[in-house]
C-alpha cells in the first residue's frame, strides 16, 4: 500500500511527481504529498484528501519559482492509512528537525514506538502519529548537519537500517546531496533511467514515459540515483552492480484512453487480452506455458494434491480453477483465502504443488503463504499478472496471465485472464497425466478459441445493463445466487458490487440458501441468479423459485433463447452459449458492467473506491 516516487532531472518536476502519483493513486488515497529539494531547502506541500486536492494547493500557492531546465530533486507519496489517522499531519513526506531530510515510506515501522521515546528523549520533535517519521530523525541523529561525505552519508543510512524492524520502501532527498535516494527492504522498489533523469518508485507505472531502462531492487539494497548514473550498495554499503532491464510499457497503456473509468476501459479490453493469450499460450496443438514454468512431466505425473491460495478477486478465480483441476485434471484440490492459511499448519507434503494466484505479485498475504511453502520444500506456482513483482522473484514456477496493467482497483480482465489461464494449466497437467484424449482436448481449444468473440458479443449487453441497473441502483442490499463452477461467479458478483458501489451484497451458492440465507430475502430484494444451462441448470431454476416466493425482484443471466427465464425473471441479461467450464468467462461480464453502472449511479468514485488500495501489501 501507500505509491512513493522520487524524480531527478530538469523536466517540470511539480508535472512530473503529479503525473507519477496520479499512475500510483491505486495503491493509496487518503492523503498525499510531495517535497522538493531547492537551492539549499526543502520546500514541502502535503494535505489529507485526494491528489486534485495537492494539485489545487499547487495551482493556489506555488511550491517555489525556479529557472525552467534547472536539474531539480523530489519525491512524492499517496498514502494508504496505516499508523495514525488520515490528516494533513500524517501525510507525507516528512521532515527532521533541522529540515535537511525529506522521506517518502511505504510499509511498516514495527519497533516505532521504542524508537520514538527514545528520539524523544534526545529532544526530536515530532509532528504526526506515523511510523514513518521516525526514519529522518533517526538519520538526522547520524548525520552532520551541514556537511557530510556521499560514503559517511551511506554508513550512516545502513546503521538507520539496522535499527528498523518491518518492511519498508524509502525514497529519501536531502539538500545536502545531488542525489535522489532509494532503500528496499520488504516493500516494492524499482529505479528507472532516462536521458539525464531517472525515477524511483514503487510501482513501474510511474516510470513509463520517462524510464527507459530499469533495476528492480532487492531487499536490502541502496540507490543513489544521481542524474546521470546511478549507484547501487548492499545494506552493509558495500557497492553491487546490477543489470537493468528494458521498460517496455507504453504511455497509452497506462491512461484512460477514450474511457471515463480505468475499469470500463479493462472490462472492454477482455477480448483482447483472451485473444493474445489464446496467441501465446496455444502454438498449433501445443500448449505453451511459457518460460517462467519449469516443471517437469514427472514432476506433474507426482503431484499428490494441489492447495491454491489467494485472496479477494484471485481467489474466486481459484475457485474456479479447482473445478478444471478436479474435474479435467482430476488432482485433489484445495481453494485456500492467503490470510487464514498463513495461521494453520501446513499440512502438505512433497508432493503437493501450491499454486499463488494474483494479479499484482504482491499482495503480502499471497507473498507469505507461498515463502511458508517454500520454508517447507513445497514447490510453487504464481499465476501472475505484473512481471519483475515479488512473487515473480519467488515463485519456482510463474505463469503469466498477460493482462496488461490493471489500475481500476476492482479487478476484472485479470480476472478472467486469470480463469483462462488456470483453464489451460489444467489441460496441460491433464494430459502429461493421461487424463484426456487428443480430441477431448481439441473440442476444448476449439471452444475456448470462440471466447473472445462470444465476449465481444456479451459487451454489447452495455445498454440494456446500465438501463437495469437504473431500477435498482437505490437498493440497500443485493444477493448474488449460483451452482457449481459458477457459484464463484455470485461471490465475484456480489464483491464486485460491494467494492465500488458501496451497497452490502452478499453471494451464496444457490442450494445453500434455505440454510438461513433465505431469510434476508423480502421484497424489494434484488437477486441475481446465475442461471446457465449447465449441469446445475434444473436445480437453480428451482433456487429461483424459492427466492421468487419470498419477494425477491429476480435478474438472471442466462443463455440466448431461454424462454423460461424470461417468465420467472423480472430482468435477463442473455449470454452466448459455451461448455459449462467456460461459462464464468462470459458471466464475469455482466457482473462486472451491472457493479460498474451502479456506481457510476451511485456517483462513486469507481476506480478508487473508499478505503482501498489496488495492491495489499501490508498483512
Ligand atoms: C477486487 C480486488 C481484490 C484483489 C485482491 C488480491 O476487485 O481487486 O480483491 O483481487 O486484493 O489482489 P492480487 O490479485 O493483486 O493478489
Amino acid at each position: 500500500m501507500c505509491g512513493i516516487v522520487g524524480y531527478i532531472g530538469s523536466r517540470d518536476i511539480i508535472s512530473v511527481l503529479l503525473v507519477a502519483l496520479e499512475r500510483l493513486e491505486y495503491r493509496g488515497y487518503d492523503s498525499c504529498g510531495i517535497a522538493v529539494s531547492y537551492q539549499g531547502r526543502i520546500f514541502i506541500k502535503k494535505t489529507a484528501g485526494r491528489l486534485f486536492k495537492l494539485k489545487e494547493i499547487l495551482n493556489s500557492s506555488p511550491l517555489f519559482s525556479h529557472e525552467e531546465g534547472e536539474t531539480l530533486i523530489g519525491i512524492g507519496h499517496t498514502r494508504w492509512a496505516t499508523h495514525g489517522k488520515v490528516s494533513d499531519e500524517n501525510a507525507h513526506p516528512f521532515l527532521d528537525c533541522e529540515k535537511k531530510l525529506a522521506i517518502v515510506h511505504n510499509g511498516i515501522i514495527e519497533n516505532f514506538q521504542e524508537l520514538k521515546e527514545r528520539l524523544i528523549n534526545n529532544g526530536h520533535k515530532f509532528e504526526s502519529e506515523t511510523d514513518t517519521e521516525v526514519i529522518v530523525h533517526l538519520l538526522e541523529e547520524k548525520i552532520k548537519k551541514d556537511h557530510i561525505s556521499e560514503k559517511d552519508f551511506l554508513k550512516a543510512l545502513s546503521e538507520t537500517l539496522k535499527e528498523l524492524k518491518g518492511s519498508f520502501a524509502l525514497c529519501l532527498i536531502s539538500p545536502l546531496f545531488d542525489f535522489l535516494i532509494g532503500i528496499k527492504k520488504g516493500s516494492p522498489l524499482l529505479c528507472g533511467i532516462g536521458k539525464n533523469e531517472g525515477m524511483i518508485a514503487s510501482d513501474i507505472l510511474a516510470l513509463v514515459g520517462i524510464c527507459k531502462k530499469v533495476y528492480i531492487m532487492e531487499d536490502g539494497e541502496i540507490c543513489f540515483l544521481k542524474k546521470d548514473k546511478v549507484n547501487f550498495y548492499n545494506e552493509n554499503g558495500e557497492k553491487i552492480e546490477k543489470d537493468a532491464q528494458t521498460l517496455d510499457l507504453k504511455v497509452k497503456e497506462v491512461s484512460k484512453g477514450r474511457y471515463r473509468h480505468f475499469m470500463r476501459k479493462e472490462i472492454f479490453e477482455q477480448p483482447k487480452i483472451l485473444t493474445e493469450n489464446l496467441e501465446k499460450r496455444l502454438y498449433d496443438k501445443e500448449i505453451l506455458l511459457g518460460e517462467s514454468f519449469h516443471l517437469y512431466p514427472e514432476d506433474i505425473k507426482h503431484i499428490t494434491n494441489i492447495v491454491i491460495q489467494a485472496c479477494g478477486t484471485s481467489y474466486h478465480a481459484g475457485l474456479i480453477g479447482r473445478d478444471y483441476f478436479e474435474r479435467i485434471s482430476e488432482i485433489p484440490t484445495t481453494v485456500e483465502i492467503a490470510s487464514e492459511l498463513i495461521s494453520r499448519p501446513f499440512l502438505f507434503n512433497n508432493n503437493t504443488l501450491m499454486i499463488a494466484i494474483s494479479q499484482s505479485g504482491e499482495t503480502a498475504d499471497t507473498l507469505a503463504a507461498l515463502r511458508a511453502a517454500k520454508e517447507r520444500k513445497i514447490k510453487s506456482l504464481a499465476i501472475l499478472n505484473v512481471k519483475r513483482s515479488s512473487m515473480d522473484r519467488e515463485a519456482d514456477n510463474v505463469i503469466f496471465i498477460n493482462a496488461g496493467p490493471e489500475i481500476g482497483v476492482a479487478s476484472t480482465k485479470a480476472y478472467t485472464a486469470q480463469i483462462f489461464n488456470l483453464f489451460i494449466l489444467a489441460l496441460y497437467f491433464a494430459l502429461i497425466r493421461e487424463k484426456i484424449n487428443t480430441e477431448k482436448l481439441n473440442n476444448y481449444l476449439k471452444e475456448l478459441k470462440t471466447i473472445p468473440e462470444k465476449i465481444k458479443k456479451t459487451l454489447l449487453l452495455d445498454k440494456i445493463i446500465k438501463r437495469v441497473a437504473k431500477k435498482y441502483y437505490n437498493s440497500p442490499h443485493f444477493v448474488f445466487l449460483g451452482r457449481g463452477i459458477n457459484y464463484p461467479s455470485a461471490l465475484e458478483g456480489a464483491l464486485k458490487l460491494k467494492e465500488i458501489s458501496y451497497i452490502h451484497a452478499a453471494g451464496y451458492p444457490a442450494g445453500e440458501m434455505k440454510h438461513g440465507p433465505i431469510s434476508v430475502i423480502s421484497e424489494e430484494t434484488p437477486v441475481i441468479c446465475i442461471c446457465v444451462k449447465d449441469s446445475t441448470y434444473e436445480k437453480m431454476i428451482s433456487n429461483i423459485m424459492e427466492a421468487k416466493a419470498r419477494g425477491g425482484r429476480i435478474i438472471t443471466i442466462g443463455n440466448e433463447n431461454d424462454k423460461r427465464l424470461k417468465e420467472i425473471s423480472e430482468d435477463v441479461f442473455y449470454l452466448p452459449a459455451t461448455i459449462e467450464f467456460l461459462t464464468p468467462l462470459l458471466v464475469a461480464i455482466p457482473l462486472q458492467l451491472f457493479a460498474y453502472h451502479i456506481a457510476c449511479l451511485r456517483g462513486c468514485d469507481v476506480d478508487k473506491p473508499r478505503h482501498l488500495a489496488k495492491s495489499v501489501t501490508v498483512l
